[in-house]
């Protein structure tokens, strides 16, 4: 057993005693392209990362549900005739509200074979980097039920499970975009979907082979998506794609900006503009990825971030000197990634320049007064998989 899963495990035996049934895991996700362009039914391009949660989880006789963090204090328990969105509250909201979607979705037999869980969570994402540690929560827990109920929900409808658990349960009226990198990720690819027809394919990247990386900048400011700034930005496309006539923004081209420009006030024709752009760079990023290689995709990086920093305005000047400096010192390209208003940058670099892009942010963020940045390299990883 690896060193993770035998800290998964132990950290079970010393909350609920003995072995649990099985362990499962889950990674969070960086986006390579393609921003706040998934609730509005248009095209993203993230990868899984190489930093999992692990869930262990062991069926109980009873109703009871009893959930367990490694990152904080305390036994949260609830029976699974009890759950109620509105009462799950903190940490324990995220795995709860995976049993609460899953419970109100299932009927007959399938409601029949739910029992009590114990749950034992312990992660190496980094929490509010804007790396998705809520979703690799989502999905493991998911898993972990769907092979412990014997439910046989496919990886889609599991991904949907996680996102309803997130709007209800937590609060955030996020898109599909996580729980699916999550679940669908696979090493050395990134995973293009269609968050309209919700089909995916994955896409090779060849990071490796080109001699490239990508650096993850966590600035190390908050950023929650139960807050304001996020649901305003959706909000915001959603009244453009009405005044627009259309039923989402996805229908849109770019050949349709000067009508929305004549049609809409200023701050919503940015808004739309910032997706309607964005969706072809992402397709523009994965067709220049497939023709020329990684080298070529790093001004369509630079794009978007210039886009979610002028149009859609969820930059912060963290982010943007973070993106800067990296693009000073020498990355392929750059920007913030996830939801914004905090979080995390990245960085295309070559695998040689690592070291002094990584440097030199932080010496500029110590320039700036700013807090020190966590630097760290990622890479494409296999989505949530039974471990044990
Ligand atoms: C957050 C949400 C996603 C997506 C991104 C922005 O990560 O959870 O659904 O909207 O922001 O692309």
């Amino acid at each position: 057993m690896n060193k993770v899963l035998q800290l998964g495990s132990e950290y079970f035996s010393s909350q609920f005693g003995g072995a649990p049934d099985g362990l499962w895991s889950a990674p969070g996700r960086v986006n390579l392209i393609g921003e706040h362009t998934d609730y509005n039914g248009g095209f993203a391009f993230p990868i899984a990362i190489d930093k999992r949660t692990t869930v262990a989880a062991r069926a109980r006789a009873d109703r009871l549900l009893r959930v367990a963090s490694s990152s904080f204090p305390g036994v949260v328990e609830v029976s699974l005739d009890d759950l109620d969105p509105d009462a799950l509250a903190g940490w324990a909201a995220y795995p709860l509200g995976v049993a609460w979607a899953i419970a109100g979705g299932a009927s007959g037999s399938a409601a029949s074979r739910m029992s009590g869980v114990d749950l034992a969570l312990t992660s190496d994402v980094p929490a509010g980097a804007g790396l998705s540690s809520s979703a690799a929560v989502e999905c493991a827990v998911a898993l972990a039920l769907n092979d412990l109920w014997e439910l046989g929900l496919d990886r889609q409808e599991l991904a949907r499970i996680g996102q309803l658990a997130e709007n209800r349960v937590v609060g955030a009226p996020t898109g599909i975009m996580d729980q699916s990198a999550s679940l669908l990720g696979e090493t050395d690819h990134g995973i293009l979907l269609d968050c309209q027809s919700l089909l995916t394919e994955t896409v090779a990247l060849g990071f490796a082979g080109a001699g490239v990386g990508l650096l993850v900048i966590d600035t190390r400011t908050s950023h929650s998506h139960a807050d304001g700034g996020y649901a305003s930005r959706r909000r915001s496309c959603e009244d453009g794609a009405r005044r627009l006539g259309v039923g989402s923004l996805r229908a849109l081209r770019p050949d349709d900006l000067p009508r929305a420009a004549a049609q809409l006030d200023g701050q919503t024709y940015r808004r739309v503009r910032h997706i309607i752009t964005e969706n072809q760079r992402v397709l523009d990023t994965v067709a220049a990825l497939r023709t020329s290689g990684p080298g070529a995709i790093g001004p369509f990086l630079d794009e978007s971030h210039l886009s979610m920093r002028d149009d859609f305005e969820i930059s912060t000047p963290e982010l943007d000197l973070a993106v800067a400096s990296a693009q000073e010192l020498g990355a392929l390209g750059a920007r913030m990634t996830g939801g914004g208003f905090g979080g995390a940058a990245l960085a295309l670099v070559r695998n040689d320049d690592a070291r002094k892009v990584a440097a030199g942010i932080t010496r500029d963020f110590a320039r700036a007064r700013y807090t020190a940045p966590h630097i760290f390299p990622v890479t494409a990883s296999e989505g949530a998989r039974r471990e044990l």
